[in-house]
């Protein structure tokens, strides 16, 4: 499993943005910008989606991946260890720095844990931070780049795996699990996004082409490649 959630602290109680999600998006969406329900992140409404996730994985081989903004990371991450063994901790260092009221963010987490089993990743070559530039101007708000999904899969995955995302986005994650020849399992409660990863997931399938992130977003990763 890989997910990046989409968490509302950071906008609701640091009010960055007047509430808004933060960020520059080349559709500004309805609603002054919101453009995709939050994942209200109380300790309670976590719990029940982390015990949903514990369902779902594979007990004997299933490895779990879930993104954190510092705000949410604080507030939720110590939630996952009662459902997960937590592995690592990764910081996915976006190399630009981006929006901040005071030091300016530029990195975001990434909690590793599986479901109770011993399988490791792929080699204990990689580190725990991670280079991988942001996305500007992003066709769908918060899109990560794919390759810090196909990170997680090089390390966690093996040929037709199943990958799932609850929190499908843009698809991002869709198109790291395709070019890790895996399966894969996405959902998502906006329209928009079901619109954008339809055509996204499609097209990469006929052509081979990326029409969301059209560059590579690594920047000295090559490690992960391998
Ligand atoms: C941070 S975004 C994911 C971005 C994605 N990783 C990408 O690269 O495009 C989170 C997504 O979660 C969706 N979402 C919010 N609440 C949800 C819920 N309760 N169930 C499923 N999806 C939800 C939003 O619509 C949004 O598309």
């Amino acid at each position: 499993m890989a997910t990046d959630p989409a968490y509302s602290g950071m906008n609701d109680k640091l009010k960055l943005g007047k509430g808004r999600i933060v960020g520059k998006y080349a559709d500004k969406g309805k609603d002054n910008g919101k453009w995709f329900g939050e994942f209200k992140d109380s300790e309670e409404n976590y719990d029940e989606f982390l015990s949903e996730c514990k369902r779902v994985l594979k007990k004997s081989t299933g490895h779990i991946y879930i993104m954190f903004d510092s705000y949410s990371l604080l507030s939720l991450g110590s939630v996952v260890r009662s459902h997960f063994d937590v592995k690592n901790l990764i910081t996915w260092d976006k190399v630009n720095i981006g929006m901040g009221h005071y030091f300016r963010r530029r990195h975001e987490y990434i909690i590793f844990a599986t479901n109770g089993n011993t399988r490791k990743i792929r080699n204990r070559k990689f580190p725990d931070v991670w280079r991988f530039k942001r996305i500007h101007s992003s066709k769908y708000p918060t899109q990560k780049p794919v390759e810090v999904f196909q990170a997680m899969l090089h390390a966690s995955s093996e040929d037709s795996f199943t990958v799932c995302d609850p929190f499908l986005g843009s698809a991002s994650s869709a198109i790291a699990a395709i070019k890790n020849n895996c399966n894969y399992i996405g959902c998502d409660i906006s329209d928009k996004s079901i619109e954008i990863s339809s055509s996204r997931i499609s097209e990469y399938l006929e052509t081979g082409k990326d029409n969301i992130q059209t560059k590579s977003m690594a920047v000295d990763d090559k490690i992960f490649w391998e």
